[in-house]
Order: C-alpha cells, then sequence, then structure tokens
C-alpha cells in the first residue's frame, strides 16, 4: 500500500457500562466529523445502541463464551479479568473473518480500546494494527492506578484498618489521602490490584486519549505524559466537543423538565448516583428526611435495582411519599445533561462518576460529593480541594448533615462562590474544546499523528 494513502477508518472497543459507553460514542462522533468512519466492536455482553444518533456508524458484534453462572457470579471487576482471559482468542477470530468480508485492514488507521478492554493490544497486535487507549476516568485517577497496580495488598489493608492513615495524604498524590484511592466497592481490594496491574502490564498503545481538559489537570497530564512515554492527547470534555449524541442505554423520563419548569431558578437539587451505584434503604430515609428538612426541592434518578432487596422504591416508607409529594420529584433514568442545564437546578448531588462531573462542570452547577467507588473519590476530592466547586459528605448519612450540607451550596454564601467559581471552570473547559483551545488542539494532533508512518 502506498504509504501516503489515507486510512479513514477508526475501530472503538467499549465496555459493556453506560459511564464507559457514553464517552468513547462521543469520542466516535468527534472523529466521525473529522471525515473517519468508524466501527465499533462489541462482545455480545455489550448493549451499545445503534440509535440514530450512531447511524453511520458500523456495529459488529463477537459472540461471547461466558456461561449463565459466569455471568450471575461473578462480580463487576472478576467480569472484566474474565472478559479479558475468554476474549482474544474469539476476537482474533471473528476479526480476521471480518477482515476479510466486511472491512478492509488497509483502510484501518487505529483501534481505540477502553483502558478496561486491555486484550485488544495482543488481539490487533497479530494484525499488525495500532492500538490507543481511551480512558473514560480522568488524567489523575489514570496516574493512581498505576501507583495503586504496585501497592502491596496485604500491608495496605494493614494501613487502611487505621483511621489515622487512612485520613493522611498519599505519598506523590497530595492531596489525595489513602481513602481517596481508587479501590473498587465492586470487588475486592485484591480484585482491584489484580485488574489494575493486568490493564498496566499490557499497556503496549501507540498513544493514550483522555476525555480531560489541562485547565483541569495539568499536572497529572504532565506527569502521566513523563511515565507512559507515548503521546497523551487530553481531548475533552467531550460531550461538549461532541454535541447531539446520546447513547443512553436506558429511557430517559423527560417528565421531570416540566416539573423543573416550576421551580425557582437555583432552588433544585439534582441527585443522581450514576449508572451503577447503590444505596442503603437507611441512608435514603436520612437523604430524604435532610432534604425535606432543608425546605429545597429535590429531583432524584433512583435506577430500579439500586436499593437492595427493592425492585424500585417499594420498600420505602409513606412518609418518604408524602415528603416527594410536598417538593420533590423521582424518576428512574434522568435526561442528566437537560436536567444540568436547566435554570432552576441549582445544585448536584453526585457519586461523582468523571462523566456527571464534567457534565456538571460544563453547566457551571456546583455539587454535593458522595462516591462510592473506583476513580469517583479521587474525582470528589478534586471537586472539593482543586477546583473548589463542591462539598464532600464524607462518614455515615445523617438527617442533620444533610440539610446542613443542602444549605450551604444552595442557600448560602459559601455555595454562591462555589457556583461562581464553577461558571469560570465552564468557560474554560468550553473554551477548551473550541477551534484553538487545548483539547480541539489535540484531538487535531491526535487525528494528524494517525497520518504519519511510524503510528
Ligand atoms: C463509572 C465511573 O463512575 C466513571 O467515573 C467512569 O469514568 C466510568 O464508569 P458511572 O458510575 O456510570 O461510570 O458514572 P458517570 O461516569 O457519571 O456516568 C453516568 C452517565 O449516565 C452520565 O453520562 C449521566 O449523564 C448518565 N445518567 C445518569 C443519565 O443520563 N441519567 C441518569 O438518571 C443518571
Amino acid at each position: 500500500m502506498d504509504e501516503k494513502q489515507v486510512k479513514r477508518r477508526i475501530v472503538l472497543v467499549p465496555v459493556s457500562a453506560q459511564g464507559h459507553v457514553t464517552p468513547i460514542m462521543q469520542l466516535g462522533k468527534a472523529l466521525h466529523s473529522r471525515g473517519f468512519s468508524i466501527t465499533v466492536i462489541q462482545t455480545e455482553y455489550n448493549r451499545v445502541s445503534s440509535s440514530q444518533d450512531f447511524s453511520d456508524f458500523q456495529f459488529l458484534t463477537i459472540p461471547g463464551t461466558l456461561t449463565d453462572s459466569d455471568l450471575q457470579s461473578l462480580g463487576a471487576l472478576q467480569f472484566l479479568m474474565k472478559l479479558n482471559q475468554i476474549c482474544e482468542a474469539s476476537f482474533k477470530h471473528c476479526f480476521g473473518q471480518l477482515l476479510q468480508e466486511q472491512i478492509s485492514r488497509d483502510d484501518i488507521a487505529c483501534v481505540i480500546y477502553d483502558e478496561y478492554m486491555y486484550f485488544s493490544a495482543a488481539a490487533f497486535k497479530e494484525f499488525q494494527l495500532p492500538t490507543v487507549i481511551f480512558t473514560t476516568t480522568n488524567a489523575t485517577a489514570f496516574v493512581c492506578r498505576s501507583v495503586f497496580a504496585k501497592v502491596n495488598a496485604d500491608k495496605f489493608l494493614i494501613e487502611m484498618k487505621d483511621p489515622e492513615v487512612q485520613n493522611s495524604l498519599f505519598p506523590g498524590l497530595d492531596p489525595l489521602r489513602y481513602k481517596d484511592l481508587p479501590t473498587s466497592a465492586f470487588g475486592t481490594i485484591e480484585d482491584s490490584i489484580k485488574l489494575y496491574s493486568e490493564a498496566v502490564k499490557t499497556r503496549t498503545a501507540s498513544a493514550v486519549i483522555i476525555n480531560s481538559a489541562t485547565c483541569l489537570e495539568s499536572s497529572s497530564l504532565s506527569r502521566l505524559q513523563r511515565e507512559l512515554q507515548v503521546p497523551v492527547y487530553p481531548v475533552g470534555p467531550l460531550h461538549i466537543a461532541a454535541t447531539s449524541a446520546s447513547s443512553s442505554l436506558l429511557e430517559e423520563d423527560r417528565s421531570c423538565i416540566e416539573w423543573l419548569n416550576k421551580q425557582k431558578p437555583s432552588s433544585v437539587v439534582y441527585i443522581s448516583l450514576g449508572s451503577l451505584g447503590r444505596m442503603e434503604t437507611k441512608d435514603m430515609l436520612e437523604m430524604a428526611k435532610g432534604l425535606s428538612n432543608s425546605n429545597q426541592p429535590f429531583l432524584w434518578a433512583i435506577r430500579p435495582g439500586s436499593i437492595p432487596g427493592s425492585e424500585w422504591i417499594e420498600s420505602l416508607p409513606e412518609e418518604f411519599g408524602e415528603v416527594v409529594l410536598e417538593r420533590g420529584y423521582i424518576v428512574k433514568w434522568a435526561p442528566q445533561m437537560e436536567v444540568l442545564r436547566h435554570p432552576a437546578v441549582g445544585g448536584f448531588w453526585s457519586h461523582c462518576g468523571w462523566n456527571s462531573t464534567l457534565e456538571s462542570i460544563g453547566e457551571g452547577v456546583p455539587m454535593i460529593c458522595r462516591p462510592i467507588s473506583g476513580d469517583q473519590k479521587v474525582n470528589a476530592r478534586y471537586i472539593e480541594r482543586v477546583w473548589r466547586i463542591g462539598i464532600q459528605l464524607e462518614g455515615e448519612m445523617e438527617k442533620e448533615t444533610v440539610e446542613r450540607v443542602v444549605k450551604r451550596l444552595i442557600v448560602d454564601e459559601e455555595g454562591a462562590d462555589m457556583r461562581k467559581r464553577a461558571m469560570d471552570l465552564k468557560e474554560n473547559v468550553e473554551a477548551s474544546v473550541r477551534s484553538g483551545g487545548s483539547s480541539c488542539s489535540s484531538l487535531d494532533d491526535f487525528v494528524n499523528s494517525l497520518q504519519t508512518k511510524n503510528f
């Protein structure tokens, strides 16, 4: 093939969870708008929607070999590790067939895979296709995972039993404390370390793309660039760079927009724990009581199955229904970006998933942070300590603390200052994705690098 021939197809390999699907599909949209054809390869466990928004994309499904009992018994971390073990061979086989029947190898510029689909590195090497890692978290969390992958699990478990250690700064990761490290709630600490070290071990990609911006975390991005020794491209926030792409795996309930239309400006607390977070009934009741006592209206997205032992909210007592009737609205799944953009929303109570964090920053909405797992703890610390656009709620969930934190954010001067800083950050991230901005230029650099023969 002529070295100068332009390769115009990019293959995406997503992880099958909302928080992972959304940003990689946004990246696909951004690359598509720069003239690339996009092929999305998924396992049968993925349910990426091939909706109208993505009608120009090609979707290919590779059969998986996990049994029903695997699917039921494995926690999320073990599921990912198992998927990586079993996928390499079936991917190679099916991809070989696809190359013969449906797509031309010479047309493929690169394969961009989610950091946790790390089997891709070996699978696509066989086809001599360049691979690029896409991380759905920010650069700081990526740095933390590299550090955490080397932690001695036994020593760490002992250290974490000491509250003083938990609250002390982790060496080299200021302002993160031991307890902010990205341990996962979906497996043991040993599972987290194993998954991270497997992902780190297999990092042979030619570049890393990050859904973040220099104005948010320049020192972590520089550190990553130094440590990885391959180009790092911060191209986010992708939800601003690639508008109008909806990849929601659940049906959005837009009736809440009508309810928001009736509320006063900046008065509503929007609450969501993302696509995986769960909450104990007792904590929800404390939250509901605290919200009620705060006298602020609230919109709550409660996913079916997110309260243990309950299909939706039927296990919650009647008094909770009264609170909602008085000043709340509950949906199963909200049109989150539209909600955050609504002038009635004054604050976002979030589990601090990276997409939610970027979406909140992108609308200048300050946050109440209650992280549950993994990188969310890193994000919460940055929201409170680095960007100073939110308050982290730590310790037991108690109605008095909930009432207080809501008032601090929505009513007090302190909250107004955070809103102002959030608005400043909104302007900065918007500028970064505009033509000439750092993220926009970074995406251009990535695209240009695909045309060089050394990539
Ligand atoms: C997880 C991690 O928390 C995240 O940091 C990582 O980058 C990907 O995996 P998740 O817990 O689902 O993701 O949270 P988040 O990253 O915030 O993504 C949730 C997405 O669902 C957001 O884009 C949000 O807009 C959307 N959402 C959530 C809705 O559209 N409606 C809802 O009601 C709730």
